[in-house]
């Protein structure tokens, strides 16, 4: 901690250190506010249980790591138990925000929160409030003045994790989409690395503008200081990852919200990781041989009207999954403001969210974000090019896992009767599950005396 503290002599506001816990507790004014960011889990309940015996009633903990909801909600009331406050705080920018302003997503004690509030809202990224545009200009330990700043209080107990947790799974479904993007510019157009980083720049100035396609830019363009080849072509593909995308689906199989999008990215890690099984395999699968004899160029945008439908699908499950947790958890949660503090500072941060603020605070009731007259209007006007993807992908055989999820979700939101009337039947066939009728009053179940199907003569 000493050689710590020693060599960092310029961080700006000073570093201090202490030796014990007790005595880096005893060095704060009351109530004292104790920010913990370690790796979610049993180190957090491990620096919680060190810390309370030497807190004072009403001292709060501000949880900053990506804590599973439900463990905030069981910390939150642990601690309240014996007196002490307990703030889970979703965290978005990774190095860069933590340095210049983060996106914060706070929930738990709202008393808790009126003390945090001049802190959060001072080191938080700003946004502009009209336009939602990112404020530049923060320094370390130099926040910018004034704009809407990227952190709002989301709600009680487990509210702000579980929003950091959509989040991610978001950020998990914008980061495959842009990889299938990539893949069939690579696969399909056969076009190197630094030229779809081109691409990526030019989508990065129009409504696909966002941090994400802004680094994958840059990723795209960057040499290997090893061997000078595009950076990206040395990357082996198995993807890691740290489980809040895998959270954000678990929790919509529970609460039977279909949010395949989200799924898919986090099913295209699982595959990627496999990679030994993947090279023997390809060895042995072989798939279309066709090369691909359209036009690039009305590819290249087909591909971009593609990724957006893809993404607003995926947004939409996204805030769906919001939209039943906030019942469940008995939460009020405001979406257009989630959207909002989403605009800068966080690792989804896109131009995209502001369209999502408007629509939200134009009617907070939206069924669904793709009922929003501008996402409406955006996806009736892309969608004959999305098809157009979907389908060459398929054609040529290169894995579009959630352009396509995204796709069938669209058509089967949209579809008024889907063959789950089959499905139900069958379920009555071979468990007498039961059945609702189309002539009768939805809430009545039926059941019909099937033959049996191994007495063909029994039948009628
Ligand atoms: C953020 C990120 C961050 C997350 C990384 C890695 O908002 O700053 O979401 O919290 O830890 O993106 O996540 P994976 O290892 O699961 O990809």
């Amino acid at each position: 901690m000493r050689e710590f503290v020693k060599a960092h002599p310029d961080t700006p506001g000073g570093l201090v250190g202490f030796p014990t816990i007790g005595e880096f507790v005893a060095s704060l004014k009351l109530p004292r506010k104790i920010i913990i960011l370690v790796q979610a889990g049993p180190a957090t309940d491990a620096v919680v249980e060190q810390l309370t015996p030497h807190l004072d009633e009403g001292d709060i903990i501000i949880d900053g790591g990506n804590a599973k909801w439900t463990d905030t909600i069981r910390r939150e009331r642990d601690l309240k138990n014996s007196g002490l406050r307990f703030v889970g705080s979703g965290v978005s920018g990774g190095e860069v925000g933590a340095r210049f302003g983060p996106s914060l997503m706070p929930g738990g004690d709202p008393e808790a929160w009126e003390h945090l509030q001049p802190i959060w809202q001072a080191i938080a990224a700003k946004v502009d409030p009209d336009t939602g545009r990112p404020l530049e200009g923060a320094k370390p330990g130099k926040p910018v003045r004034g704009g809407f700043p990227c952190s709002a209080y989301i709600g009680p107990n487990g509210a702000g994790h579980y929003v950091k947790m959509i989040h991610n799974g978001i950020e998990y479904g914008d980061m495959q989409m842009i990889c299938e993007a990539y893949l069939l510019m690579k696969n399909l157009l056969g076009m190197e690395a630094s030229a779809i980083g081109m691409v990526f720049q030019d989508w990065n100035r129009g409504r696909l503008d966002s941090f994400l396609i802004e680094i994958t830019a840059d990723i795209l363009q960057q040499a290997d200081p090893i061997t000078g080849q595009a950076f990206v072509d040395i990357v082996l593909d198995t993807a890691g990852q740290k489980g809040t995308g895998k959270w954000t689906s678990v929790n919509a199989l529970d609460m039977g919200v279909p949010a395949p999008t989200i799924a898919e990215a986090v099913f295209a890690r699982c595959l990627s990781a496999i990679k030994e099984e993947r090279v023997a395999a390809s060895g042995m699968l072989k798939g279309p041989q066709a090369k691909f004899d359209g036009d690039a160029d009305s590819f290249i945008q087909a591909l971009n009207d593609a990724l957006y439908c893809s993404k607003i699908c995926s947004y939409a499950q996204g805030f769906q999954l919001m939209r039943e947790a906030q019942k469940e958890y008995d939460w009020d949660l405001n979406f257009g403001e989630i959207a909002q503090i989403w605009r800068g500072g966080c690792i989804i941060r896109a131009r995209f969210l502001q369209k999502i603020t408007e629509a939200c605070s134009w009617d907070p009731d939206l069924a669904n974000l793709l009922l929003d007259p501008y996402f409406l209007q955006e996806i009736e006007s892309a969608q004959v090019n999305w098809r157009k993807v979907v389908s060459a992908a398929f054609a040529h055989g290169i894995p579009v896992p959630t352009f396509a999820s995204a796709l069938s979700y669209f058509d089967g939101y949209r579809e008024a009767r889907l063959p789950a009337n089959l499905l139900q039947a069958q379920r009555d066939f071979f468990g007498a599950h039961s059945y609702e009728r189309v002539d009768q009053p939805r809430g009545k179940f039926y059941h019909l005396d099937w033959p049996d199907p191994d007495r063909p003569q029994c039948q009628v």
